[in-house]
């Protein structure tokens, strides 16, 4: 076993596994696990409401998390960063709030058809509200939205502008870099789905100027059910809250409430402390191992996987054929035989990948192929894997179709 996977318990109980649905879900390693155990041991309270020790010692691991990922994002203030449960939550707040703050009949949203559905649906219900078009912009063959497409769809109606940064399906990342400043020289908010991005490089929303940034901790190393958004303060302060209760209010009589400032304004009910801890604790987990060689082994292991299921004839690869710019995603499919049937057959020889539409099924029929396989990597993965992959490959066409 490689001694990056021997940081993950999962790995070190199964070494013959070979984990290809990274883009799902990563493995936890053991320092995020011993984070959030400890954290229950040691600190577990109500943050924010005790006035008691403990409850002081979770508001600290709270507060903590809160700035160190501030800073891993290169958010200017803390308070720019919202708790979410995941990606997901964040994009409806943003979709719910924004469009209450911004939106007018006959205002138009854009987004791409590679959204996954979470930032789809969202905005299909938002311009539903608002009596708003939802308008889409398309890929060229790598995956890439063009500034002539964006330049083309935006019209004097256009408000917001949300577009994943890598797609969670084709691997291709846009150039934001490019796509913001024409989006904000006509006044367009832009938000950006950062949940497949952040996993893979360094991220820095004061550079790329975004006004949100949305991703999950657990395609991060991190727990299941912390997510944050991050949003500029300007806006922020000026949307109304999404969830409503217990810690987001100043005052509150009968009728009406006042509401607390940020960010405890978006944050109501309880809060996922362990999650944050164990957030902070990816952060500190990915920055051991180091943006530069995780791009490295992605980056090895992505053209090698594509290039050795593209020397097979009956292998269609969806995305660019640049298998280095795919950030470790690679769909595919194997002439006649579904999706499931090859993730269900995976699994006989220690394979995990997903099949299926992949919560993009606008992109799937964009593609024409309604379903696909996906193996996606993450820099725990090794040769081997990919080689496990491949035989694994070979084995399901000769099972149903009965050749090599
Ligand atoms: N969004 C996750 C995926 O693409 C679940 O698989």
């Amino acid at each position: 076993m490689n001694r990056y996977k021997n940081y993950f318990p999962i790995m070190r109980r199964n070494s013959t596994l070979a984990y290809l649905d990274n883009a799902a879900t990563t493995q936890k390693p053991d320092m995020v696990i011993d984070a959030v155990a400890d954290y229950y041991r040691r600190e577990n309270a109500n943050p924010l409401r005790g006035l008691y020790e403990l409850s002081q010692k979770a508001t600290d691991a709270y507060e903590n998390a809160r700035k160190k990922i501030a800073e891993f994002i290169g958010a200017a203030k803390a308070q720019e960063i919202i708790y979410t449960r995941n990606a997901s939550e964040s994009l409806n707040l943003i979709a719910f709030s924004l469009s209450e703050l911004l939106l007018q009949p006959d205002d138009e949203i854009l987004i791409s058809i590679m959204e996954h559905h979470s930032n789809m649906i969202p905005w299909q219900q938002a311009a539903k509200r608002h009596k708003a078009k939802l308008i889409y912009l398309y890929p060229n063959e790598d995956g890439i939205i063009t500034t002539a497409e964006l330049k083309n769809k935006i019209s004097d109606k256009t408000k917001i502008l949300s577009l994943t940064q890598i797609s969670n399906v084709l691997g291709s990342e846009q150039n934001l870099k490019e796509l913001i400043p024409i989006a904000h020289a006509h006044n367009i908010v832009v938000s950006i789905d950062g949940a497949q991005a952040i996993p893979h490089e360094k991220i820095d929303v004061s550079s790329l100027d975004c006004d949100f940034y949305s991703f999950s901790g657990h395609k991060m190393y991190a727990p299941m059910g912390i997510g944050i958004l991050y949003g500029k303060e300007k806006y922020l302060e000026a949307m109304p809250p999404f969830l409503t209760g217990g810690e987001m209010i100043d005052y509150v009589d009968e009728q009406t409430a006042t509401f607390a400032e940020l960010p405890y304004k978006f944050e109501a009910g309880t809060q996922n402390v362990g999650g944050a801890v164990g957030l902070a604790a990816a952060i500190d987990f990915i920055e051991s191992i180091g943006y530069n060689k995780i791009i490295e082994r992605e980056t090895e292991l992505s053209h090698l996987a594509g290039e050795e299921l593209s020397k097979l004839p009956y292998i269609t690869i969806y995305g660019s054929n640049n298998f280095s710019a795919h950030h470790g995603v690679i769909a595919f499919n194997i002439e006649n035989i579904h999706p499931h049937d090859v993730a269900s057959l995976m699994d006989s020889g220690n394979v995990a990948i997903r099949g299926g539409h992949h919560c993009a099924q606008p992109l799937m029929r964009f593609l024409k192929c309604n379903f696909c396989c996906r193996a996606s990597i993450a820099f725990y993965n090794d040769k081997a894997d990919i080689k496990q992959l491949i035989e694994q490959v070979k084995y399901i066409r000769s099972y149903f179709h009965g050749v090599k």
